[in-house]
Order: C-alpha cells, then structure tokens, then sequence
C-alpha cells in the first residue's frame, strides 16, 4: 500500500475556516500511518497537491461563490496538474455565511475536472466568524471528525 499524505488547503479572512481547517489537521494528525500537510491557499504549491493522496479544500462561500483566495490555488495549480490527480479522494469544508452551496457547486466542479473523486458529503457550517462560541466549538468538533475520517481511509486504503 501506498503512504497515505492528506493536504489541506484553506482560505479565510475572517478566521472561521482557519479555525476549521486546524481543527480538521488536529483530526487527521490523531491518525497514525497518515502524514499530513496543511497549506494556507496563497502558498499551496503544485508539488503539494502532487504529492497528496487525498485532499481537503476548506474556505468560504462570497458572492454565492467559492472565494477567491482558494479559487486562485485552482486557477494557478490546474493546468500543470491537469491528468496527475486523477481518481484521489477529496473532501470539502465551506464556513460561510447563510448558505455554502454555491462554492460547493464550484469546488465539485473544479475538482471533476481534476478527476477526483468527492468521498465525502461537503461539511457546510453556517453562521460566519462571530457565530456564538457553541457552536463555533461543534463546528470544530465536526471538522475535526472529518479530518481524521478522511487519514483513516486514506491510512486504511479505503479510498
Ligand atoms: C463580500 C462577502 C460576500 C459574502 N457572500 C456570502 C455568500 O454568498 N454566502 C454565504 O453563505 N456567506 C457569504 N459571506 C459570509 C462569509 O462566507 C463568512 O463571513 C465567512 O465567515 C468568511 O469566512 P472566513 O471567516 O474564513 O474568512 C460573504 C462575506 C463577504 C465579506
């Protein structure tokens, strides 16, 4: 069996999917027999998202849209990438604000045009960066769960 490698790689302004994305990496540090990577969007390099056999994209929705941040990590990494990744597993989380569909949509499609494969439901946590410290913690909680899911299939080459 191949090393199981997880990247994250995430976008936030406001420290709602900063937060999210750490809690997601001290998940899947908790999994042995999965090394993990976790890259803010700006200086995820291609030779990451190469060297990964699984991902997690996490950031917000603007605009009813993936935010910029991580779309450019897409725009500057797909085409050198275009038939490299074909059939690894990804995962998404979108901390948002009212919705979330509209940059799920965006990153399921981006990410079919890499041909990986979504193993995963996409974790949408609404109610922005100053939601009430409950539930700010179940999202973290959530997270965490989804990135130590995410280690133990890739650890137990299940995906
Ligand atoms: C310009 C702008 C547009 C936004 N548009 C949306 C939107 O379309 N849908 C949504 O659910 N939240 C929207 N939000 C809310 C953000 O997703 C929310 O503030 C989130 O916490 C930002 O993530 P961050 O805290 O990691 O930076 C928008 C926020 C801004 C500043």
């Amino acid at each position: 069996m191949s090393e199981a490698r997880l990247l994250i790689s995430w976008y936030s302004v406001t420290g709602l999917n900063a937060a999210l994305a750490r809690a997601a990496d001290a998940g899947a540090r908790g999994v042995a027999g999965c090394r993990v990577r976790r890259r803010p969007a700006h200086r995820t390099r291609v030779e990451d998202l190469a060297w990964a056999s699984g991902y997690l994209f996490v950031a917000p929705e603007n605009f009813g849209q993936l935010s910029g941040g991580l779309r450019l990590m897409f725009e500057r990494c797909f085409y050198p990438l275009e038939t490299a990744l074909q059939g690894r597993p990804y995962a998404l989380i979108v901390g948002c604000g009212n919705d979330g569909r509209g940059a799920v949509r965006d990153v399921d499609r981006i990410c079919a045009g890499w041909r990986l494969r979504p193993v995963a439901e996409a974790m949408i946590w609404r109610g922005g960066a100053d939601m009430p410290a409950a539930q700010l913690r179940e999202g973290r909680a959530q997270a965490r769960e989804l990135g130590a899911a995410l280690a133990e299939g890739l650890a137990g080459g299940i995906f």
